[in-house]
């Protein structure tokens, strides 16, 4: 019955059912740690430091942390690490059973960076660098400051929580109800759902009773918090006093509602504070269900800045499990705040070329030649495409690495086809393994014993699109690699080296499970012991991603960059793969919801990250929709049109010429910036800056910028605002302060050259082609011009420099480039140029003189905006040759064409009058 009533709620994507089955996902009230979380009084923290118990080292101390309700001790244990971070780690003293830990989610070990103590009695102060940790031993607080400013305060509400791990009470037997209890007891023992509890129809066994763990941080110099994905919110996170908290609990949803906090499919416990003071961060590493409250007084939507004198803003983390495990980031400015955490849980890698080029998707395409017709469409329609997707239904009865032998049966053939083409395939491979005998990964997953068990230590079966399903127990190293090894070309011999993967579902989305996903009393057998899912839920399907990702490595011979995209995320994810937002709907409303949601994501250490590109749910509400989300993907980091099968079918080439022609216009210009986009990926990997970047990571003191999310920038290079409303004529494009000069920094239209230097609010006109794009005066973009059917028959075309002059008449900016697709750059096989234009002449310098790369790519054009004077001529040098060159005034610029110099070489062009 149970199985049956969730099943059909999972169908009802398939059946028309268009708004989210509120009644399958919980509320706070109905978890119970939520609602014991919640409930903790503020102003009242029985936690003290035990005097007498510090213990110092080079790089941390621990002291004892009493609760003084009941009793019980932990242990506080406050480390320095390298990069202006502290990490702040509480567990128990002596648990009854060793709390879990994350370790997956960093890149390695935190580096510790020396500290200085000074105890008193009422305080500790730890020195770390120009930060400053202090810590009150009575009720327990600690203040982390840099250069002598509060930036963050861990328990100044008081609403630490941490339930002990203890053993069920058992009622005394008659005549010793008075005999004192053995352990800590406290209220916590008698609350509703703290030993088993019950949503729908489904029971959590809880066989180690509460365990929960919250603590609130609050930002003093804030004015608007963000982070914490992946909801389908704002940028700026909302008051949630009067509501729901924001939920981080990976979950498959369907038709998932805009403004609210409701978990989705990834969670990233990463949240920053940023005000005109500067900027802190807190990565609160803990894979279980979280919920995280938000205050912040100004309780309006569209005002959530806050303003100086309110009370500041701060959120309350609230863990089911695991241990209190947090680092405190802080960078000072917002771009070196969201550093500190990629350098703590690692960067997107520079991705193959044709990751971040067009992708066409659709559940399903129907067999080999509906694969080839579309592909063989794009080129009948002049529209570049780098590759081809199949969803579930290529497989052979959904049984991952095999093929439907009727509509695929000659796979290796499709794959030849589109490699010949310069294009790519990626086909979908899901957790879930069906439960079949004639199926040799659910027999050697039976008989090695690497499902992941029940309660009761039995396999755990569950429903999911095959039917019947096991889940391998990716927690177990040994499952990684088994599974690993499915992908190299000796065990699925019908793919190539070639073959992208999409790992879904992997929240793991299980159809007959409480909120559509695992039991949480199910078992793992991770690194660290046995463990429920209760303890990891959030990191399952990061666990896949490490598996794919080693398969693809090793497929690769280690020498391809294997591109993976993936649903279910945690921190540290964006390692192994790029993100899209899961099934969005098409309307407006998701277009505009698909800038938020890549915006939380990039400060959260996902810059590959893009949604359905027509929205995967429902028929597209007009055709106006599909050609503003086609220009809108255009500039967000992933870029696939993709959509569901009850869908008509939404190739460019099926909508009205003049819909297709816009569609067509939106791609090719995706494909003139994939230089700028490489570039851009580089530096993600070198610097650890997100490439798509909300306002106030350059414009850090202008408030009017902090909480806007309908427009963004790439890089520092390019503002962009897409045209996200039905029948817009023009669109209000905000220009933002520039924090040093405290005027408006230039702006030149990407498609005319017409400057814009004011701050704030300008109404710019739009018909249905344009995509309000605006690179800074001061920026140098790299272009490519000529348009192939696929960016890797792009590789040796010729550049086009964009140089946009600022009010000093400088500019500056990089070019990036290699093999674009294996890791030989990181032998040095690449070439990257710092390109300047200053006092009239426009150089170009390796920046990495000993990094070599050959390639017949060249400079044909460059193209200069906002020069004062017009100039005569243009003299070209490098170390062969000198030229002189015409210069042709066009739309506001100035041309220079025929340079002919290699990108990796050095020269110079001055400008003559
Ligand atoms: C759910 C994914 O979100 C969607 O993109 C995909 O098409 C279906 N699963 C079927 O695999």
């Amino acid at each position: 019955m149970k199985i049956i009533a969730t099943i059909l709620c999972a169908a009802a994507i398939l059946t028309g059912v268009t708004t989210v089955d509120r009644d399958l996902f919980k509320i706070c009230e109905q978890s119970s740690f939520c609602r014991r979380c919640r409930k903790v009084e503020p102003n009242n923290s029985p936690f003290e430091l035990v005097p007498g118990t510090l213990n110092t080292f080079d790089d941390s101390f621990t002291a004892d942390l009493v609760n003084k309700n009941n009793g019980h001790i932990f242990v506080l244990n406050v480390e320095g690490v390298q990069g202006d971070i502290f990490r702040v780690i509480v567990d128990e003293k002596t648990p009854l059973k060793k709390r879990y830990r994350v370790t997956d989610a960093l890149k390695g070990p935190a580096k510790p960076h020396s500290i200085s103590v000074t105890d008193s009695k009422s305080e500790i102060i730890v020195t770390s660098g120009q930060n400053k940790a202090v810590i009150q031993a009575s009720p327990f607080k600690i203040d982390f400051y840099r250069s002598e400013v509060l930036y963050v305060s861990a328990n100044a509400k008081g609403l630490f929580k941490f339930e002990h791990y203890r053993t069920k009470p058992v009622s005394p037997p008659e005549g010793e109800e008075n005999k004192e209890q053995e352990e800590p007891r406290d209220d916590v023992d008698n609350e509703p759902g703290a030993w088993e509890e019950d949503f729908n129809s489904f029971h959590d066994t809880k066989p180690n009773g509460p365990e929960a763990i919250a603590l609130d941080f609050t930002f003093p110099q804030a004015e608007v918090l963000f982070g914490i994905p992946e909801h389908a919110d704002s940028f700026a996170l909302k008051s949630t006093l009067d509501g729901e908290p924001y939920r981080l609990h990976n979950m498959d949803v369907a038709y998932y509602e805009l403004n609210n906090g409701m978990g989705l499919y990834g969670s990233v416990p990463v949240i920053y504070g940023h005000g005109t003071n500067g900027t802190a961060g807190v990565f609160w590493m803990n894979a279980a269900e979280t919920w995280v409250d938000i205050y912040n007084e100004k309780n309006v939507p569209s005002l959530i800045v806050s303003e100086p004198d309110d009370e500041p803003l701060a959120a309350h983390f609230m863990s089911e499990s695991g241990i209190v495990d947090a680092f405190i980031l802080l960078g000072e400015s917002p771009l070196n705040t969201f550093k500190q955490y990629t350098d703590l849980t690692g960067v997107a890698p520079l991705p193959q070329h044709a990751a971040f080029a067009f992708h066409q998707s659709r559940w399903n395409y129907n067999d080999e030649v509906d694969v080839l017709n579309v592909s063989a469409n794009y080129d009948v329609h002049d529209i570049p495409l780098d590759t081809m997707w199949l969803d579930i239904e290529y497989t052979d009865h959904k049984k991952y690495f095999t093929w439907d032998p009727n509509t695929f049966p000659h796979p290796l053939e499709m794959i030849a086809n589109l490699t010949e083409l310069g294009r790519h395939l990626t086909i979908i491979i899901d957790p879930h393994i069906k439960v079949t005998d004639n199926y040799n990964v659910h027999k050697d997953l039976t008989e090695r014993d690497y499902y992941t068990k029940n309660k009761d230590g039995e396999v755990f079966e569950g429903e999911c699109w095959p039917g019947t399903s096991g889940w391998p127990d990716l927690f177990n190293p040994d499952v990684r690699k088994y599974l690993a090894d499915q992908y190299l070309l000796e065990n699925f011999n019908t793919t190539t080296q070639d073959v992208f993967i999409w790992n879904d579902m992997n929240e793991p989305s299980v159809f007959s499970g409480p909120e559509l996903t695992m039991p949480k009393d199910n078992l793992h057998n991770t690194e660290m012991g046995t463990y429920e899912h209760r303890v990891v839920h959030n990191l399952y399907g990061h666990m896949q991603l490490m598996s794919t990702f080693d398969g693809l490595v090793r497929r690769g011979e280690g020498k391809l960059r294997p591109f993976i995209l993936t649903r279910s995320h945690f921190s540290g994810s964006q390692r192994y793969a790029a993100i899209w937002t899961g099934d969005n709907t098409a309307e407006w409303g998701h277009l505009q919801a698909s800038l938020k949601m890549c915006l939380s994501e990039a400060v959260s250490g996902f810059s590959f990250c893009g949604a359905d590109v027509g929205g995967f749910l429902r028929d597209p509400t007009s055709d106006e929709l599909v050609e503003r989300w086609h220009q809108t993907g255009a500039f967000l980091p992933f870029f696939r049109a993709h959509s569901h099968m009850e869908t008509k079918r939404r190739e460019p080439w099926l909508y009205p010429e003049a819909t297709k022609l816009v569609i067509r216009d939106a791609i090719r210009k995706r494909y003139t910036y994939l230089p700028l986009w490489y570039v851009l990926f580089y530096e993600h990997e070198r610097y650890g800056y997100p490439v798509m970047r909300p306002l106030l990571g350059h414009y850090p003191n202008d408030p009017e910028a902090f909480a806007i999310d309908n427009e963004f920038l790439l890089g520092d290079r390019l503002l962009v605002h897409p045209v996200t409303q039905l029948g817009a004529t023009k669109v209000d494009v905000y220009f933002p302060r520039n924090s040093i000069t405290g005027e408006g920094d230039f702006w030149y239209d990407a498609d005319d050259f017409t400057l814009f230097n004011s701050v704030g609010y300008v109404t710019v006109p739009v018909n249905s082609y344009k995509i309000p794009v605006y690179q800074r005066g001061g920026a140098i973009v790299p272009k490519k011009e000529v348009i192939r059917r696929a960016s890797t028959l792009m590789k040796n075309d010729p550049y086009t420099l964009i140089v946009c002059l600022d009010r000093f008449n400088e500019a500056n900016g990089t070019v990036y480039d290699d093999d674009q697709r294996s890791y030989e750059y990181r032998n040095g096989k690449y070439v990257y140029s710092q390109i300047e234009f200053k006092s009239n002449v426009l150089s170009s310098k390796l920046i990495d003189p000993t990094a070599t790369f050959e390639t017949l790519a060249w400079i044909e054009r460059v193209v200069i905006a906002g020069l004062d004077k017009v100039p005569q001529s243009a003299t070209l040098s490098t170390s062969s040759k000198r030229i002189t060159l015409d210069v042709v005034e066009h739309q506001r610029a100035y041309t220079i064409r025929n340079l002919a110099v290699n990108i990796a070489e050095e020269w110079e062009i001055t400008l003559n009058y």
